[in-house]
């Protein structure tokens, strides 16, 4: 089997690389990357000499390369992780959520259609479905959930959802979409959640909270959810929907203290900012129907998974100290500054 797995130098992309390089070592593995501030090639460090893999420094959005790129490898599958996707940078900046999100994503299927492939399969999100609201643990996003968006980042995600659904339907192109919850894990560009306030507790600097701190997120160890897209790609039925979660909600505010405790940092590094516009209230997803027809289930619990991860980060400071000494740190000034002066330091 050759798989191009896009988005691959990032962070779910490169822990599925690895995963099947080591559960396929006979599979081959290209990974097609444009490299953005997000991609890191050093994290592809330990698989670049494998006979197996291939890596190509590309962007989706380019049709002479990408087709290029399938006239050498004749690929039997694609995964496509490649994706601007974080919603604070979707607010600031959209276009290049739907140039890559949408036109990329676009650009890849039409590659499949021309050259054939035996499975398109689509990484996408559960913030297609919007939110759910907090006082309400009954609810869950099931796969009828109505797309129902609100940031840019998750318009571009769902758009490009219903352009896989509509390439399946109009040219039969042989697709699968998985949407999951939020992952966490090692490899983690550190303007997420977790790794962001792993990193500025380690350099006690302020622990920048939204709001209250009491948005809910449904949180999957990262080769939870590289086991469920591999289950799809071999298994799952083609034009479907898979929805991967694995109940594991928790409020921001908690992780953020759960984080300063594994650390012994002070509580009171936590710094209330400005809310992010249109900030979803909670995210919750009903994985029955990837555990019924493909027998999945979440094998992480969550107070082992943040303890590797924590572990993770401090064994690797290199790997993020290297990426926060660029171009981050004018990111990291220019999102915070404003919300930081409309925070206060709580005790
Ligand atoms: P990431 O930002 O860490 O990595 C994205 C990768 O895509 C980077 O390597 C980047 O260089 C590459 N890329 C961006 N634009 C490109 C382009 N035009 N051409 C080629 N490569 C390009 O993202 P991630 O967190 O690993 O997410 C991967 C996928 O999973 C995304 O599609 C995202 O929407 C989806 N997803 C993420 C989460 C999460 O919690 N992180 C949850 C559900 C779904
Ligand atoms: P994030 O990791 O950006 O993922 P997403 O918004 O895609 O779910 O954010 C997770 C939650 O943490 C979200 O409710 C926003 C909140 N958050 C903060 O409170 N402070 C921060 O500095 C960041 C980056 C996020």
């Amino acid at each position: 089997m050759n798989i191009i797995v896009t988005g691959g130098a990032g962070f779910i992309g490169s822990n599925f690389i690895f995963y099947m390089l080591k559960k396929y070592p006979d599979y081959r593995i290209v990974c097609l990357d444009s490299l953005t501030y997000a991609g890191n090639l050093s994290t592809l460090a330990p698989v670049m000499d494998n006979p197996n893999f291939r890596f190509v420094k590309e962007d989706i959005t380019n049709r002479e390369g990408v087709y290029k790129l399938f006239e050498e490898e004749h690929p039997d599958v694609i995964v496509n992780f490649a994706a601007e996707s974080h919603v604070d940078r979707s607010i600031e900046n959209p276009q290049i959520f739907l140039n890559t999100n949408i036109i990329g994503t676009s650009v890849l299927m039409d590659a499949c259609r021309k050259y054939g492939i035996k499975r398109f399969h689509q990484v996408s999100t559960d913030e297609v479905y919007g939110d759910l609201p907090i006082d309400r643990p009954d609810l869950f996003f099931t796969e009828d959930t109505p797309i129902h968006t609100s940031s840019p980042y998750s318009s571009s995600k769902a758009s490009a959802d219903l352009l896989v659904m509509a390439y399946h339907r109009t040219y039969g192109l042989p697709v699968s979409i998985s949407r999951c919850s939020n992952n966490y894990g090692p490899y983690q560009f550190p303007e997420k959640l977790i790794p962001l306030m792993i990193k500025n507790a380690l350099n006690d600097q302020p622990l920048p909270v939204y709001g209250k701190g009491l948005n809910v997120r449904d949180w999957l160890y990262v080769e939870d959810h590289c086991r469920a897209i591999d289950l799809i790609i071999h298994n799952g039925r083609q034009g479907e929907v898979y929805n991967v979660g694995g109940h594991n909600e928790m409020k921001n505010i908690d992780i953020v203290k759960l984080i300063c405790r594994e650390l012994g940092k002070s509580e009171s590094l936590i710094t209330y900012v400005a809310d992010r516009k249109g900030h979803d209230q909670r995210y919750a997803i009903d994985p029955a129907k990837i555990h019924h027809e493909l027998g999945w289930l979440p094998e992480t619990r969550f107070a082992d998974g943040i303890r590797m991860t924590i572990q993770w980060y401090l064994d690797n400071r290199k790997w993020w100290e290297d990426i926060i000494s660029g171009d981050y740190q004018n990111y990291y000034e220019k999102m915070y500054a404003n919300r930081i002066a409309d925070g206060s330091r709580q005790a």
